[in-house]
């Protein structure tokens, strides 16, 4: 296979200090949470940065290495590196990165305020107290800190040169261990970057107050690493070049602190965004496009000689060849984009661009249901990424090919049948619309949720590419389906209408009011057959979840005067919590850092832990939970309540009766979201065989059973 490249700049090796990063793509710092109990390397710490190794970033920073576990540890299950006997270990870690060609880079990182564990105390520069915008549910530092039990520390001058010397024994540590350099997490508020920012250092002392001052910290630590691992043992320094607060580090301030870190030994800068306060511009939710952060690396890279690595919604090969071929930025880094698809940059040195899963900026899988919920890290559309099973699974194909009739060509459906060909299988995929894509094809309605088309861009040309049968337009009955030998159920959900007094009739499903003005389109060629509603201004959203958020979004950017009316505590509980406090700020008619949309013309209004109690001709009466009662107009109203799809309920149970087993994934099951849907068409397929294609007493199909077992069982 050639390898001659369209994309040579992206391919030309770069100097970090003494060591040499073999091309432009590097693998930002990412703490994925996966280590041991006590903070050891584990066998999917090794899985999952190797395999990102393996798809060719130069690169591979090991995000979240604390240096005192005592007194914070970046996540719950995040590495340490506190002492001598996490080196073997770590140290395989390294091999296994090396081993492709990357450079091995453990990010050192303390949480400071933001620290998971241990609970009670959090060390910070200062005393101050942070509630933090996220969501009721979601905060990280108490204001009711007293009540909670949560106290914010200033560090004591001891503590501080305490820490000095804990960052770089940890330093000390790691180049024992093999790795080539270190990362200084100094950005989104953690520790370091505490003591960089003028907003939030509030120190008086020779650690705080005026640049010197701020910059004491991290300067001491590059210094006491050098002194311990040497000159040449590089130190990369990441930092947030725009806190998007006032008296935060803005672009004029990165430039004086790049090159105070460049004259202190730095030998690379690792431009990033954001603190906590600000998480729309660190996380970069869907609303976000690439290269927005290019600005911050044109305004640093001539003032410093060292590299200059940028990243943030970086996705696309032509545009991240052209940073660095105008001379942008001298690497460009990604997280979600290797998280989602690790074999990036082979894909790109081999031009197979198509063939990319880029990550849709989503925060499903990778924050809101790994980190936020302490889990292990994984991925909305790769159902790999984090999951030994699979990475064990590797090139394994069935004992022998089975048929098997996927119903619902949406995503769970269609991660079902791309596995299933891949394991060897033979699926067909029946689809009652006339095109492929189900849920997600609502989303190119919403503002911003474009991205949503390259994730069903992608799964429709890897199902045309590996042939899998599909029969559009097509709802199987019993028959049909008895010629197979196992059946899923991928039928997704549908809404409905909860009980309510007075006249339902002025209810549209949410499927309606996602009318699209296109009578055809990319996705419908043949037009969608969908009959969209004209609403009227004043618009009720009735109901909460991904569908509700969109509905807002959809509706809000159309200029009506939307109120939701949820049952939940807090709107938007189970969405993705980094874009709903974008969408929260856009319903107040504004918009988070960085973005500029259109403001809605009316707020949008929220009746919480609240549901319809009557429905009149124009008004609507809403009731709380202390039963206070609201009267409002409104021209409709709209369910965004959803259950599983029971349409074929009768014939999946016929199939059941005559034998063939139905296994029922993603929403068909529980309505939830993309990550769910994805994962469990994969999980489906994943030790699917003849062998074992039979349930257990708890409707569970049988899987990886052990050979004395298959025995017994008589397969
Ligand atoms: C799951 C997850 C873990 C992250 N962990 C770290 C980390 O340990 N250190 C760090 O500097 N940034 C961390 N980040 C931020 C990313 O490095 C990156 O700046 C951000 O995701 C935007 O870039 P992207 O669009 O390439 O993902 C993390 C992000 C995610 C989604
Ligand atoms: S979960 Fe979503 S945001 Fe995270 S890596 Fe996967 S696609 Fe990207």
């Amino acid at each position: 296979m050639s390898t001659e490249t369209k994309y040579p700049n992206l391919f030309k090796p770069i100097r970090i200090g003494s060591v040499v990063a073999k091309n432009r793509i590097n693998f930002e710092p990412t703490a994925i949470s996966c280590s041991n109990a006590d903070g050891s390397v584990s066998e999917l710490d090794i899985a999952v940065y190797s395999e990102i190794a393996k798809g060719g970033y130069s690169m591979i920073n090991i995000g979240g290495c604390t240096p005192d576990s005592k007194t914070g540890r970046v996540t719950v299950t995040g590495l340490i590196i506190d002492e001598d006997n996490m080196i073997p270990a770590m140290a395989r870690l390294a091999k296994s990165i090396q081993k492709y060609g990357a450079l091995a880079i453990p990010q050192i990182q303390h949480p400071g305020r933001q620290c998971p564990m241990p609970k009670g105390s959090y060390y910070s520069t200062n005393d101050q107290v942070v509630k933090l915008p996220w969501s009721a549910g979601h905060e990280i530092v108490f204001a009711n800190a007293e009540e909670k039990g949560k106290e914010i520390k200033a560090l004591t001058t001891a503590q501080i040169l305490d820490q000095v010397e804990l960052w770089s024994l940890a330093a000390w540590r790691c180049q024992a261990a093999g790795f080539d350099a270190v990362c200084l997490h100094a950005a989104h508020g953690y520790l370091m970057s505490a003591f960089l920012s003028p907003y939030l250092n509030r120190r008086i002392d020779r650690f705080g107050g005026n640049f010197e001052n701020r910059m004491r910290f991290p300067l001491a630590v590059i210094k006491e690493i050098k002194n311990k691992c040497g000159n040449d043992f590089p130190v990369i320094v990441r930092f947030s070049a725009n806190e998007w607060v006032p008296e935060g580090i803005d672009v004029e301030e990165s430039k004086r602190i790049s090159v105070a870190l460049e004259e202190g030994g730095a030998d690379a800068l690792d431009l990033s965004q954001c603190i906590q306060e600000t998480p729309g511009a660190g996380f970069d939710p869907m609303q976000y496009q690439e290269g927005w952060t290019l600005y911050s690396a044109e305004a640093v890279k001539p003032l410093v000689k060292i590299p200059v690595i940028i990243s943030h919604a970086l996705r696309t090969p032509e545009f991240c060849e052209k940073i660095i071929a105008d001379g942008k930025a001298d690497m460009i880094g990604m997280c979600r984009g290797a998280l989602a698809d690790p074999y990036w940059p082979t894909k790109v040195l081999l031009g197979k661009e198509n063939k990319i899963r880029k990550c849709i900026s989503c925060l499903t899988g990778c924050w809101q249901e790994s980190l936020m919920a302490k889990k292990d890290i994984a991925c909305a559309i790769n159902p790999v990424m984090g999951d030994l099973d699979f990475y064990k699974l590797d090139g394994t194909k069935a004992s022998r090919s089975m048929k098997i009739a996927i119903v619902g060509g949406g995503p769970a459906g269609m991660e079902a049948a791309r596995w299933a060909v891949l394991r060897g299988h033979k699926p067909t995929i029946f689809e009652k619309s006339n095109e492929l894509g189900g849920a997600i094809l609502g989303c190119c309605l919403v503002p911003d949720k474009d991205k949503m088309k390259w994730y069903a861009d992608w799964l429709r040309y890897e199902i045309k590419d590996l042939g899998v049968e599909v029969l559009m337009e097509h709802v199987p009955n019993v028959e049909e389906l008895k010629k197979f030998e196992v059946v899923l159920n991928a039928t997704g959900a549908v809404s409905y209408i909860p009980d309510v007094n007075g006249l339902t009739e002025r209810i549209t499903s949410m499927e309606a009011a996602f009318s699209c003005p296109k009578a055809t389109c990319e996705f419908y060629p043949k037009g969608s057959g969908r009959k969209g509603v004209k609403l009227g201004e004043k618009v009720i959203v009735w109901g909460d979840h991904y569908g509700a958020a969109d509905l807002v979004a959809f509706l809000g950017a159309a200029g009506k005067d939307v109120t939701v009316v949820t049952d939940r505590k807090e709107f938007g509980s189970s969405v993705e919590v980094i874009h709903m406090y974008v969408l929260r700020k856009r319903m107040a008619q504004g918009d988070a850092e960085a973005l500029h949309s259109k403001p809605y013309k009316y707020p949008v209004k929220v009746f919480e832990s609240s549901t319809l109690y009557d429905i009149g001709e124009k008004e609507v009466k809403i009731i709380d939970k202390n039963l206070n009662i609201t009267t409002i107009e409104a021209d409709d109203i709209v369910t965004c309540y959803t259950r599983s799809n029971t349409e074929l309920a009768d014939t999946f149970a016929k199939v059941e009766a005559a034998g063939i087993p139905v296994v029922t994934v993603g929403d068909a099951k529980s309505p939830r979201n993309l990550h769910a849907a994805v994962k469990e068409g994969a999980s489906f397929i994943l030790y699917l065989d003849p062998d074992n294609c039979v349930k257990n007493p708890n409707g569970a199909l049988l899987d990886d059973l052990p050979i004395d077992v298959k025995k017994q069982l008589g397969f």
